[in-house]
């Protein structure tokens, strides 16, 4: 079985997506459960699921977490998500939306003969792995 890392697969998004991959896939979730509301949920006891909780802006913490797990696909949906956040805290916006995205593209990189990467997560995954 094919394993998917969903960053942020504790979020809307990311739970949705989770739900409908674990049917398929080992889906590894990392995710800090740093949004406004989310906490673990029954869907990180599921027996194909697997949660790592950790902060994506921090290169070390991504490859402490995911050690020598081979990933097949990457889809990245953690995000420092609505406008009045990065008014509120554009510190934190910026260290997750783009130093984290930044590390989840060096972390690809680093396993690019491996990984599928998805990050323009509403149009282009369904295309690369349904
Ligand atoms: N909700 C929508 O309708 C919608 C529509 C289109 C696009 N999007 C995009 O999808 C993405 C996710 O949105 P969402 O609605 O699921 O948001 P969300 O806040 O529900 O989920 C984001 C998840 O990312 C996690 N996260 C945040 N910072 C993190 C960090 N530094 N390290 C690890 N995990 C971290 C949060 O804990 C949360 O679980 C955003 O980029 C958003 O713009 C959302």
């Amino acid at each position: 079985m094919k394993t998917i890392l969903i960053t942020g697969g504790a979020g809307f998004i990311g739970q949705n997506l989770v739900k409908h991959f674990q049917k398929k896939y080992k889906v590894l979730i990392i995710d800090n459960l740093s949004s406004k509301g989310i906490k673990k949920n029954y869907l990180f006891d599921y027996k194909n699921v697997n949660f790592i909780n950790k902060n994506i802006s921090n290169f070390s913490n991504i490859l402490k977490g995911l050690g020598n797990i081979k990933i097949d696909y990457l889809i990245h949906a953690a995000a420092h998500f609505a406008n009045e956040n990065s008014i509120i805290n554009p510190d934190k916006d910026l260290k997750t939306n783009i130093l984290g995205t930044l590390n989840m593209l060096k972390y690809s990189k680093k396993k690019s003969k491996e990984i599928h990467l998805s990050i323009i997560i509403m149009c282009l995954w369904r295309k690369i792995i349904c």
